[in-house]
């Protein structure tokens, strides 16, 4: 049987645990509410929509938080004007929608509405036509229960789990968040869809079967997305017939949608967006994909737990598959990672979080000019300390425990300060 260690966040949302990693996949604090953190408010929109094509690689999709975010934040800030084109206004990188009488033609332009001059860019193309995202997990079960899970719960119930809940205890605050994140059920429609046209065996899978139907696991799906996969889990079909199959598959796909959201989905065209799966090793993907990218989500778990997704030699790949004014999110400050990073030739910023007030992972840019919060002195001091030492996957094909035993023993030859011997000095000399 699956492995599958759910509990809910204090947003309402599901995160996981990983008894084998001793760790949790998502903030406990709240698991949508870091993806959109950590993932989504850094990202530069104005400059990302104006492109023709965006292009987003989620690696280390998981339950899908980070893809689903960023669709929703589309989603939610889009709104319609009388002659149905969208009108997406964005102003220092906070989204808002305006009315304006003007009818656009043209992709974007800058305009005037009512007495306030908005020096800002309205978009009226279909935004979701031109967005591509490709997943990469090495999950497949995790990834394929991604359009069931439930979000913005409001009775958290964490009694009855099936681990001990002293386990993700010791993660949860005593406060409950205030705001309740909610995915909208569109998106995990367009998931759905997506990968159970594009992944053959998602509809006729004994474990995600079992797992969808347990009582135990009840209470973290949405049951419309559990009677869905019922209707479309046929077993037994040959290979030869999987063309048919997927017309099939898509008319009683649709016959069970509700007109509401067929309807939705087709107004807001979120069906272009041209979204895949891929169950794999990410660094292979990555090694096989010739494509650049705008946006590239790195939600690995820790580096001492999967340094192979932290490397030096796995950040060189990443450069390749950038674009010159993209930028890879991660939520971690590590300095092995920022250094790795630096090695391979990107110019790295910290995220800033509003509401903590805090700074709360890193960016890594081509392009120095999107930096936003610089490293401090202290914090690129640190850097060349043994915190420092970052990891090596010659290959890109080697084992997280050797990855480590390398690391280690560079940490081990190495005459560099260490962290704690570096914290004393920049003490001593304040
Ligand atoms: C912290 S979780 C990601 C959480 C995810 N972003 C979400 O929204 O649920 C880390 C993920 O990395 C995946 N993973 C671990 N090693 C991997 C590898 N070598 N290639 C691809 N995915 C990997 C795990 O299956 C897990 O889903």
């Amino acid at each position: 049987m699956y492995e599958f260690h759910p509990y809910f966040t204090n947003d309402g949302s599901v995160g996981l645990y990983n008894p084998d990693f001793d760790d949790i996949y998502h903030s406990a604090d709240g698991a949508l509410t870091e993806a959109y953190e950590k993932f989504i408010y850094p990202i530069d929109f104005d400059t990302l929509l104006a492109k023709d094509n965006i292009r987003v690689l989620d690696i280390c999709y998981g339950i899908g938080y980070n893809t689903k975010s960023f669709l929703n934040f589309l989603l939610e800030k889009i709104k319609f004007s009388k002659k149905n084109s969208k009108k997406l206004i964005i102003e220092n990188n906070n989204i808002e929608t305006i009315h304006t009488n003007n009818i656009l033609s043209n992709n974007k332009r800058k305009i005037n509405s009512n007495s306030t001059t908005y020096n800002s860019t309205i978009y009226t193309d279909n935004i979701f036509s031109k967005i591509s995202i490709k997943a990469l997990d090495n999950d497949k079960i995790l990834s394929y229960l991604s359009p069931f899970i439930k979000t913005g719960e409001k009775n958290i119930d964490n009694k009855n789990l099936n681990f001990e809940y002293k386990q993700v205890d010791k993660y949860l605050s005593k406060q409950k968040s205030k705001n309740l994140k909610k995915i909208d059920k569109l998106i995990n429609y367009l998931i759905f869809d997506k990968i159970a046209h594009n992944n053959p065996d998602f509809r006729c899978n004994d474990e995600l079967s079992a797992i969808l139907t347990s009582k135990v696991f009840k209470k973290y799906f949405d049951s419309n997305f559990s009677a869905l996969y019922k209707k479309i889990n046929y077993k037994g079909i040959h290979l030869s017939l999987l063309n048919a199959f997927i017309t099939f598959l898509h008319n009683i796909y649709y016959k069970y949608v509700s007109n509401w959201y067929k309807n939705r989905l087709k107004t807001y065209k979120l069906d272009n967006v041209n979204f895949s799966l891929e169950i794999c090793d990410a660094r292979q993907s990555i090694k096989n994909d010739n494509l650049t990218y705008d946006v590239i989500f790195l939600d690995a778990f820790t580096p001492s737990k999967c340094p192979c997704l932290w490397s030096y030699e796995f950040f060189q790949l990443l450069h390749e598959h950038l674009n010159e004014d993209g930028m890879i999110l991660t939520y971690t400050s590590s300095a092995a990672v920022r250094s790795a990073m630096i090695e391979a030739g990107f110019y790295i910023g910290k995220i800033y979080n509003k509401t903590s007030d805090k700074f709360i992972g890193t960016i890594a840019v081509k392009n120095k000019s999107l930096i936003k919060y610089e490293l401090t002195e202290d914090e690129l001091g640190l850097l060349k300390t043994t915190a420092g030492i970052f990891y090596r996957d010659e290959n890109l094909t080697g084992l997280n425990e050797a990855i480590n035993a390398g690391r280690n023993l560079e940490i081990k030859n190495s005459d560099r300060m260490t962290s704690s011997q570096y914290f004393k000095h920049c003490k001593e000399i304040k």
